[in-house]
């Protein structure tokens, strides 16, 4: 089962006995008489204190014991009276697994900047940040699935590699084999994707929805968490062309039952990483964002306001502020006005009923002819958290819809059948993950939030 954890040592009673431990050098201070190493392992955001005699190890060992390195260190395990930490360890025995030279060595006890450590990623994981970031990134995943676990949902895997596209943007990064310089072509000289590995044009996924839909109309409660991929030439600190989604989708349930859904959902999370990840959120707070823990403790304790994109317009409109887009009925919503809107409120806003124009082919249309049962979640700090929908169940609006925004019929002819053979209404909505994590950490680029991230001209690591 290997040694303790630094987490676990910290937390142990067992004074006086003996501990193996494995970790890497935060720092090391000292002098000819003794050595102080903070080792750190992970586990947790603080280190532990190894106490070290200079005169018990080979001169050479030590020199080679820096920041950085990877030891593993053998001693009693003393409690320490009136400082930070409950307990240290007194070295024994210390090994070195592989040094780390201080010459080259990155990661130097003074801080360094987010964008520095975007260039090293793969080291990145080893500093308080993002160890606290990773840590948070973990709780998140499992409270997601614990939410659906205990009420009922089941997850579905939804497949990555699709022929369709599942929001009609057509940003979709291609999947191929085809030769790229000599691709096969037809008699009309276009590239034949017949001869491509699946016989037809397919692409990475965009959304799990609609095959999500597929399995709420047989299981009732389903749920998708998984990767999902976006061309979208967007370099801002909220979009990433690779990110996480997750996309509950109900049988029977309303655009109503839908925001209840998202609006819970959504502070049992936020209440979850106050709960598990105290220290992690303590450090955050305290490094970037005195206010962060405040402001989670303030959404999880808020009621979300709702109101349609009608009334949003009208009061953006009658705010008399001058935006940068000019607010009009039809237009979409740019992130000042939806900063607008959660600052008037002072909290999570719900907007509902979209003109149907700037939504996609799937929304319940409503009787309006100009609307859909379109839902977004936005958050303060963050904007649109969450976009998400009551469905068409109707096969004819649905398929009338399809005609009229020219997408391909033939890539959806199974999901317009699901519409014909026991249709019911049914809703869901897709939660941004990194958004989330934004919103949990208090971290301002959406890079910083996911372990390696993909961006356009950039797919390091
Ligand atoms: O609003 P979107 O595009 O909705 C859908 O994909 C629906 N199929 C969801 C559903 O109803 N099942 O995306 C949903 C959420 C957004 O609200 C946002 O949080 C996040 O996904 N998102 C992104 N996050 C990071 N980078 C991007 N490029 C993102 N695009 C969307
Ligand atoms: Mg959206």
């Amino acid at each position: 089962m290997g040694s303790p954890t630094v987490k676990e040592l910290l937390a142990s009673t067992a004074y006086d006995t003996n501990v193996t431990l494995n970790g890497w050098v935060r720092t090391k201070r000292g002098n000819k008489k003794i050595v102080f190493l903070a080792v750190n392992d992970g586990s947790v955001i603080h280190s532990i204190q190894v106490v070290a005699d200079p005169t018990k190890f080979e001169e050479e060992l030590l020199r080679s014991v820096t920041t950085g390195a990877a030891v593993a260190v053998t001693g009693k395990l003393v409690r320490t009276e009136g400082r930070d930490q409950p307990v240290e360890v007194h070295a024994e025995k210390l090994e070195l697994y592989g040094s780390a030279d201080p010459a080259s060595y990155p990661l130097q006890k003074k801080g360094h900047s987010l964008e520095f450590l975007r260039e090293i990623a793969h080291l990145r994981p080893r500093t308080n940040t993002f160890g606290a970031v990773l840590r948070i990134r973990h709780a998140l995943s499992y409270a997601i699935h614990t939410y659906f676990n205990d009420r009922g949902f089941f997850y579905l895997h939804s497949p990555i590699i699709t022929g369709s596209d599942a929001e009609g943007a057509g940003e979709m990064f291609r999947v191929t084999t085809l030769d790229a310089v000599n691709p096969p072509r037809n008699k009309k000289g276009h590239v034949d994707f017949k001869k491509d590995f699946f016989g037809k044009e397919t692409n990475l996924t965009v959304s799990g929805q609609l095959e999500g839909e597929m399995a709420a109309l047989a299981l009732g409660k389903v749920y998708t968490f998984g990767p999902t991929f976006r061309a979208e030439n967007s370099n801002t600190p909220r979009h990433l062309a690779e990110f996480w989604m997750i996309e509950p989708e109900m049988a029977f349930y309303d655009i109503h039952d839908n925001m209840d859904l998202a609006e819970d959902m959504l502070k049992y999370l936020v209440a979850y990483i106050l709960d598990h990840c105290a220290d992690d959120v303590a450090f955050l707070n305290k490094m970037y964002d005195q206010e962060l823990t405040a402001r989670l403790q303030s959404a999880a304790a808020s009621t979300f306001h709702r109101m349609s994109y009608t009334e949003a317009i009208d009061l953006l409109t009658a705010s008399g502020k001058e935006f940068e887009y000019p607010v009009s009925w039809g237009a979409d919503l740019q992130k000042e006005h939806e900063n607008h809107l959660v600052d008037h409120f002072k909290g999570p806003v719900i907007l509902s009923d979209y003109p149907r124009d700037i939504k996609a082919f799937y929304m319940k249309q409503n009787d309006d002819g100009k609307t859909v049962r379109a839902m977004d979640v936005l958050f303060p700090w963050i904007g649109e958290i969450i976009g998400g929908s009551q469905r068409e169940e109707r096969h004819e609006v649905l398929q009338n819809r399809i005609r009229e925004m020219n997408i391909p019929e033939e890539s959806l002819w199974w999901y317009l059948e699901t519409r014909k053979y026991g249709t019911v209404p049914h809703s869901g909505f897709g939660l941004g993950f990194e958004r989330l994590m934004l919103f949990v950490t208090g971290m301002t680029n959406i890079r910083d939030v996911i372990p390696f991230p993909r961006t356009p001209q950039n797919a390091e690591f």
